[in-house]
């Protein structure tokens, strides 16, 4: 019982959205706490695929959902996500947006374009969906939250404050002609009625948060994105403008981190990367096409082809470092299967030298090259493997030498798509000291 922490151990896309969802039947309560629309999971529930970017998997088992103050909301998405939630008969009463989400406009998404337009070569490759911006409102204290918008006499004005702000920047900056009266009135009339949507939703998430996990519910507190694109310790500036790792949740949904009781890493069986940036075990070869092409390596969001590379354990490092992580979650065994030999990143070697760390200079990392071991690769997993003893020999072999080499013991292992294809080491939601099947401690 109690209150875990999902966090992305790589670049994003690690199969969060899954593990959320397979973790999600036995949670009470499941919060999203930082990024917002840039990312996207798809979950597949009793076969049916459903792309969600911004309401929690909670909802699908009918769990109180929150989307946490740390989120920055794009209402059009949001609105959206949940008349196809209607749609699929899937209610929505459970469903809590805090008052304090800072939220998305559409100079938000021009302004990430021509930014990234302006950056030329050393662009950042984001999303285009205003994330950025929208961040950087908030820490320039002008952005407007989801309390606002249901302020009927102070939305107008701080619209108009930031419509006439950001045509300054847009107009000067860029030579872009900005936004127009008519536009104003537009977005007036379109954003209230994505309030007049939300609003029997919108709440103070925090003392909920609080009150469940006191009460001794299992609450999972889920993250967006990745360890290596958090803010302060990712690569810098090839990053999102957000905080991943698991002290995001601390801030995003307002808990206390005494509160928290373990933190679970999502680990993909290789590494991905979409956006710019270096990339020290990026497969460029027929090996890499074929990972992309196996497990369909192309982003949710964008849907850009995503960069493929070996596992890199150095990189597994900063997440457990950084998020303090007691388990892994190892996705996407079945997508590596076939191969005969398979490379797993134990260090760097940069100018002759080893380096176990991680290095902050994007410039040591760009020369680095990776110091692999060579394991044994495994025959086509079979979806229906439930149990640790019934996978392929060598795939045991991976997923232990993933374990000794990180120094985290692995608690669940994915090998296909939908939430029950996962073989569960250890119940990720038992007292610490909880013990795996086979016998081991590992949480
Ligand atoms: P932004 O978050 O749109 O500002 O993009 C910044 C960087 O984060 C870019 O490299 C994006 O490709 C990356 N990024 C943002 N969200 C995701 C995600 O959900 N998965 C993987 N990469 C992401």
């Amino acid at each position: 019982m109690g209150a875990t922490v999902v966090v992305g151990g790589q670049w994003g896309d690690e199969g969060k959205g899954k593990i959320v969802d397979y973790l999600a039947s036995r949670a009470d309560v499941v919060i999203r706490y930082q990024g917002g629309n840039n990312a996207g999971h798809t979950v597949v529930v009793r076969g049916e695929e459903h792309r969600m970017h911004l309401v929690p998997s909670g909802i699908f088992y009918g769990k109180t959902s929150v989307i946490g103050n740390g989120v920055v909301l794009d209402p059009g998405v949001l609105t959206r996500e949940m008349a196809y939630l209607e749609s699929r008969g899937i209610s929505l009463e459970p469903l809590r947006i805090s008052e304090c989400a800072h939220l998305i406009f559409p100079y938000h998404l021009r302004q990430d374009a021509l930014e990234e337009e302006q950056k030329g070569a050393a662009r950042i490759g984001t999303t285009r969906l205003g994330v950025g911006p929208c961040y950087q409102d908030k820490s320039a204290r002008i952005g407007i939250r989801v309390i606002d918008l249901l302020d009927d006499e102070a939305f107008p004005e701080l619209l108009r404050r930031n419509l006439d702000l950001k045509n300054s920047l847009l107009r000067r900056v860029y030579g872009d002609p900005g936004y127009s009266d008519e536009d104003y009135r537009e977005m007036l009339a379109k954003y209230r009625e994505y309030g007049r949507r939300m609003a029997p939703h919108v709440t103070d998430t925090v003392p909920l948060i609080e009150q469940a996990v006191r009460g001794g519910g299992n609450v999972l507190f889920e993250g967006a994105q990745g360890t290596m694109l958090d803010l302060d310790h990712g690569t810098y500036p090839y990053v999102t403008s957000s905080h991943p790792v698991a002290g995001g949740a601390c801030i995003g949904a307002g808990v206390g981190p005494t509160l928290i009781d373990r933190v679970v890493g999502v680990v993909k069986a290789y590494t991905t990367r979409v956006g710019d940036g270096p990339f020290p075990t990026e497969l460029l070869d027929e090996t890499g096409a074929a990972i992309r092409e196996r497990g369909h390596e192309y982003g949710t969001t964008t849907g850009r082809p995503r960069r493929v590379g070996w596992l890199d354990l150095v990189v597994v490092e900063v997440a457990r470092r950084t998020s303090g992580l007691g388990a892994l979650a190892l996705t996407r065994l079945d997508t590596l299967a076939g191969l005969e030999r398979v490379r797993v990143c134990v260090a760097y070697r940069h100018k002759g030298r080893r380096l176990e760390a991680f290095p902050h200079s994007l410039k040591v990392l760009a020369e680095c090259e990776p110091v692999y071991e060579e394991l044994p690769g495994w025959p086509e997993l079979s979806p229906r493997v439930r149990r640790w003893e019934d996978l392929p020999e060598e795939a045991r072999g991976y997923v232990r030498a993933v374990e000794e080499l990180s120094g985290v013991p692995v608690g669940l292992v994915s090998v296909g798509r939908d939430r029950v294809e996962t073989v569960e080491l250890a119940d990720v939601f038992a007292p610490r000291s909880a013990s795996c099947a086979d016998g081991a401690a590992r949480l």
